[in-house]
């Protein structure tokens, strides 16, 4: 084996750390993607920095250096690495963040138990769903990461968290009138469930009378609009929508190849041939919106959706019209602030409100959603150009 000389691993080393170029990034992977150990140094960090700090009296962080490592994006909370760069971080690596967590287990134990401060609970309760939130990205990020493996890598071989065994039972089509008027969305301060600041206050929205769809649109539809063109139409697409078709060449959704002639889809239960009767899943807002314009439809606004969504069944009962466990269903709507939205004080005030702009809200929830979450309140949002979330569309247009 010949030796790197000095100058060549330099060069090697600075290549890396310099920010990667728009086409780089597209070759290579996805800068908003992070490491498994990233997102569990960072939820344990989450509970050191924001609940132990100050509370649990003579607490020490566990190592100064995790503050810059693991802070996501709290400028409050002072600097931070990069995150397109945290895929290059390798230390500390699994049995470190193993022992940053058991040690943060061990002292959010000592001030529970102390049973001082009302204001812990609600704290926690934060801090818990926070994690909930990246158990989906950590399952986001993984099979994004795999996907780059030309081997298909199986992740979860019984396909119910994506996959054959997630797929919905067949549903048929068919649309549900509205007949509109003002309607409540959000959520009220005197309940007691648990709830994100951006999904408060409970208020109210005027709604014309429309209809939305009774199933998601299916992997069969899809393949319907991309023979009829619809990549290469540019009447169907917004124009920021058409300019990233054609830079990033898009012609299907996110993970799906051909082989044999025949569509499939990469999941995590590995490569699979698209369902035709199933959900189509990681879709932009941007192929929403289009598909949504070819099929004579819009994308529902999120007080429609509220309205017309079902309250959500209890584990294993019955959703045959897929409001929640399958794919999030992208909104027409913005991601805003509520009429009367207070975001919290301090660092938490961080959590949601910073983002309310530039983003569109997507409803329901995913099949790698942690179940406590699937609420007709919740809103989840992303850019309009991202597809690595489990997402698709629910149909809605203007009462006939
Ligand atoms: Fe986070």
């Amino acid at each position: 084996m010949t030796a790197l000389r000095y100058d060549e691993v330099r060069e090697t080393t600075e290549a890396l750390a310099a920010p990667l170029s728009a086409e780089d990034q597209t070759v290579q992977s996805m800068p908003d993607a992070s490491p498994t150990t990233w997102h569990r140094a960072h939820t344990t960090w989450f509970f050191e920095t924001l609940v132990l700090n100050g509370r649990l009296p003579g607490y020490e962080p566990f190592d100064p250096a995790y503050a810059y490592l693991f802070n996501s994006y709290y400028e409050t909370l002072g600097a931070r690495h990069p995150r397109p760069h945290r895929g290059l971080v390798t230390r500390p690596g699994v049995a470190e963040v193993g022992d940053y967590r058991r040690s943060v287990d061990k002292a959010m134990g000592e001030l529970l138990e102390r049973r001082e401060d009302p204001a812990l609970c609600g704290l926690v309760e934060l801090g818990l769903n926070h994690e909930q939130q990246h158990q989906e990205l950590l399952l986001m990020d993984i099979k994004h990461l795999l996907s780059f493996n030309p081997l298909h890598p199986v992740y979860s071989p019984d396909g119910l968290l994506d996959g054959p065994g997630a797929a919905l039972a067949p549903a048929a089509g068919g649309w549900r009138a509205h007949p509109g008027g003002v309607v409540a969305m959000g959520v009220d301060n005197a309940d007691e469930r648990f709830a994100f600041d951006s999904e408060y206050p409970r208020h109210q929205a005027l709604v014309e009378g429309f209809e939305v769809a009774t199933r998601l649109v299916t992997g069969g539809q899809w393949l319907d609009f991309m023979s009829d063109g619809g990549y290469r139409r540019p009447e169907l697409w917004m124009s920021d929508g058409w300019a990233t078709v054609q830079s990033l060449d898009w012609q299907a959704p996110m993970y799906w190849e051909q082989l044999d002639g025949r569509w499939h889809s990469f999941t995590l239960a590995g490569l699979h041939p698209v369902d035709p009767l199933d959900a189509v899943c990681h879709l932009s807002w941007y192929e929403a919106d289009a598909f949504a314009r070819w099929a004579g439809a819009r994308l529902p606004t999120e007080a429609e959706w509220e309205t017309a969504a079902a309250e959500p069944p209890e584990a294993g009962g019955a959703d045959p019209e897929g409001w929640f466990g399958r794919v999030w269903q992208w909104t027409a709507s913005a991601y805003s602030p509520y009429p009367g939205f207070r975001p919290s004080a301090g660092a938490l005030g961080e959590y949601n409100g910073k983002f309310m702009v530039n983003q569109q809200v997507l409803r329901g929830s995913s099949s790698a959603t942690s179940s406590g979450h699937a609420r007709r309140t919740y809103r989840n949002f992303f850019p309009p150009s991202a597809r690595w979330a489990f997402a698709g569309l629910r149909l809605c247009r203007d009462a006939s």
